[in-house]
């Protein structure tokens, strides 16, 4: 040791003996969420139904590297999850005509090297991990060692990406109860966030919600479906206000965009806008009654057989005739809504909703025509998001409407013959929230 050296263990044979004896089993059951191996088989069967005959490969992932050897969080690939049910990091599954075989780094337990060198899959750094052969009984595939798999995995083709994004747009009854609990517990996040207030005020800030919901969503899902937005005040008119490392102001608005992702890798999308006092001035209130006027002309153009797009212009006209009427349209309201106009996208550049589901942004990849331009239809969830985005430094606007930033998004199933709010829990009317918090921040 003089030279400065430590032994290396794997090295030294007396002592890799030593390691191979000594160890009872340790709890080695396959970490499954009820129900997700039952519903990856009948993904499996569409899938089938839409690619027959067809072998598609695709891979769980890898967390990525932050520095050297440490990573960021390891969060399966969607797909993967969607026809296997399993959330092992760097499986590979071979699917086909429904049936799947499923590729695993095989557990490095006592009596390999690896038990104790190995920091990736050494039982002694990362703790145990189910046998292949219980891997196989609980998710009812044939499972191999990862070494079988023939060279690099190729990612799927973008083919192969759209077909499956077009396939997950309708979600089974698992799927749906998976997003209901997302959308529970992300309902409850709120509470728990509003009863932080007084402590955010106080000089927790914006970093102490997001921590409050991200704590939330860790103890009741696997974490937060999507980065939390925390914007108070001028931070509330910034659309992905992710930074979450200002100060919450008393008298502003504070807007909430937060979503638990459930064991089961659904995440709810979830958004409400106050002022953190719990008492609306009166701009702030002709802002909300606005969107909340859009968002519920939105909530009502959801329905099967409607377009996907009609719910975004259901509530765009609400917004431009809003905006006309405060004199801040520089045209008419019908130029502002012809397709060369948008004259009110000024303060609402993105758009009105999305599909939701394993993904806050699900099934992105599908055809224009598949998705904004295709019919809803049962089984189909997705958000109604509209909001209005007055930034502190537009010089367009009265000076009472300079940073205020509300946005109102709720999560919907699509149902046989209409929509099913599955957040509505959470009100949307400007009293009804001051209610609301009034009666979360006694509770907390
Ligand atoms: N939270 C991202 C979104 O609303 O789309
Ligand atoms: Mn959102
Ligand atoms: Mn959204």
């Amino acid at each position: 040791m003089s030279d400065g050296k430590l032994p290396k263990l794997s090295e030294i044979a007396a002592f890799t003996e030593y390691m191979a004896t000594g160890w009872d089993s340790p709890r080695r059951t396959a970490p499954l969420v009820a129900g997700a191996a039952g519903a990856a088989a009948a993904h499996r069967a569409r899938l089938a139904a839409a690619l027959p005959g067809q072998s598609v490969l695709v891979s769980a992932g890898r967390a990525p590297v932050r520095a050297n050897d440490t990573h960021y969080d390891f969060r399966v690939d969607s797909d993967f999850y969607w026809l296997t049910g399993c959330a092992v990091e760097n499986a590979v599954a071979v699917v086909r005509d429904g049936g799947c075989t499923l590729y695993l780094p095989p557990p490095a337990g006592p009596g390999e090297p690896e038990f104790f060198t190995d920091a990736t899959y050494g039982e002694l750094w990362v703790g145990p991990s189910p046998s292949l052969a219980e891997w196989a009984a609980a998710l009812g595939c044939e499972v191999r060692p990862l070494a079988d798999l023939d060279g690099e995995p190729q990612p799927p083709s973008d083919e192969v990406r759209r077909v499956l994004a077009e396939l997950r747009m309708i979600k089974d009854e698992w799927e749906v109860a998976q997003l209901r609990e997302a959308v529970d517990r992300t309902v409850e996040g709120f509470a728990a966030v509003v009863g932080e207030i007084p402590a955010a005020v106080a000089g927790g800030g914006e970093r102490w919600l997001q921590g409050t919901f991200d704590r939330y969503a860790r103890t009741h899902g696997n974490g937060p479906g999507y980065a939390t937005i925390v914007g108070s005040g001028a931070h509330a008119p910034t659309l992905h206000w992710v930074r979450c490392d200002g100060p919450v102001l008393p008298d502003e608005m504070l807007l909430l965009d937060m979503g638990v992702e459930t064991r089961g890798h659904y995440t709810a999308d979830v958004t409400r806008t106050f002022p953190a006092s719990g008492r609306f001035s009166e701009a702030q209130r002709r802002v909300h009654d606005l969107v909340e006027k859009a968002h519920r002309a939105g909530l009502a153009a959801v329905a099967p057989g409607r377009r996907f797009t009609d719910f975004h212009h259901a509530a765009m006209e609400v917004i431009a005739r809003g905006l006309d009427d405060w004199g801040l349209l520089p045209v008419s309201v019908d130029e502002a809504l012809s397709e060369r106009g948008q004259h009110h996208r000024r303060w609402l550049v993105c758009g009105i909703g999305h599909h939701l589901g394993l993904d806050v942004h699900d099934c992105a990849k599908s055809r224009p025509e598949a998705y904004q331009g295709a019919a809803m239809a049962p089984g189909m969830v997705l958000t109604v998001e509209p909001g209005l985005y007055f930034h502190a430094h537009d010089t367009t606007l009265p000076p009472e409407l300079r940073g205020i930033g509300v946005r109102i998004e709720d999560d919907l199933l699509v149902t046989a013959d209409g929509a099913e709010n599955l957040s509505a829990s959470l009100p949307l009317d400007a009293s009804g929230l001051e209610i609301w918090m009034k009666n979360n921040k006694e509770n907390a």
